[in-house]
């Protein structure tokens, strides 16, 4: 495939808001946003793995997240039921794996299990990985990490926390992106995105299409990353 960007991230993370706001323009309950919005992300994925981008990381559920209603949340687990079940087949069949972060012992059983299948199931060659942020939640990663850290009695560093974290086998991210127009990082992956370039745009995440990504890309594609130095 021609590809018209160069410098192309390794690692994407996206903050999937506006899920809600898109239901309600449409008067609609606000899992019908999030229903588009589970199908924005599997066309975000296959853009991103035909871009040669490695690693795409979603922020589905956020910590804070499953204190909303009843109704919404189970809206949420029915979808990642139904991901676990049925969309991650293609995903395998295109040679891409699943990847898991959060603590989600605190999802219903049933959901937890079809996860860790999931997870297992993936091929192991897999060239590119979607890794799903599940009652994920930077503070609660990084106080886990420096807890373990306690209970090894070693002074810690950098590398060490790294290593702790859910995301230990990932790299950073090299770009992160927030659609619904909010700006701020609402405790997503704040020790990785140390150096991350963002991107923030008003459009509503359903409505995130493959020329919105790919408009993400090229901004990001235009930046010179310093790392701090000149
Ligand atoms: C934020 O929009 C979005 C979420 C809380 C959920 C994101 C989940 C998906 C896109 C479905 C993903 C499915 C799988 C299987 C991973 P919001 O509800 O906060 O929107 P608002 O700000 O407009 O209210």
């Amino acid at each position: 495939m021609k590809q018209d960007i160069a410098n192309i991230p390794r690692h994407v993370a996206v903050i999937m808001d506006g899920n809600g706001r898109w239901a309600k323009k449409r008067l609609m309950p606000r899992t019908f946003g999030h229903n588009a919005g589970m199908n924005a992300m599997i066309a975000m994925a296959r853009k991103a793995k035909s871009m040669g981008i490695r690693y795409l990381t979603v922020y589905a559920l956020s910590t804070e997240n499953l204190s909303r209603p009843k109704e919404e949340l189970e809206g949420l687990y029915n979808l990642f039921r139904k991901y676990f079940t049925k969309n991650v087949k293609d995903l395998y069949a295109e040679g891409a794996a699943v990847r898991v972060i959060g603590d989600i012992t605190a999802l219903p059983q049933d959901v937890q299990t079809l996860i860790e299948e999931g997870v297992k199931n993936s091929p192991a060659d897999a060239q590119f990985f979607v890794i799903l942020a599940l009652n994920y939640g930077a503070r609660a990663e990084l106080t886990r990490a420096v807890n373990a850290a306690i209970s090894r009695g070693e002074r810690v560093e950098e590398g060490d926390i790294s290593s702790l974290l859910y995301t230990k086998d990932i790299p950073d991210p090299d770009l992160i992106i927030r659609t619904g127009g909010e700006l701020r990082l609402s405790n997503f992956l704040l020790w990785q995105a140390a150096y991350s370039e963002l991107y923030f745009t008003d459009v509503l995440f359903p409505d995130f299409d493959e020329k919105q990504f790919e408009k993400a890309i090229a901004s990001y594609s235009g930046r010179n990353r310093r790392f701090g130095k000149i």
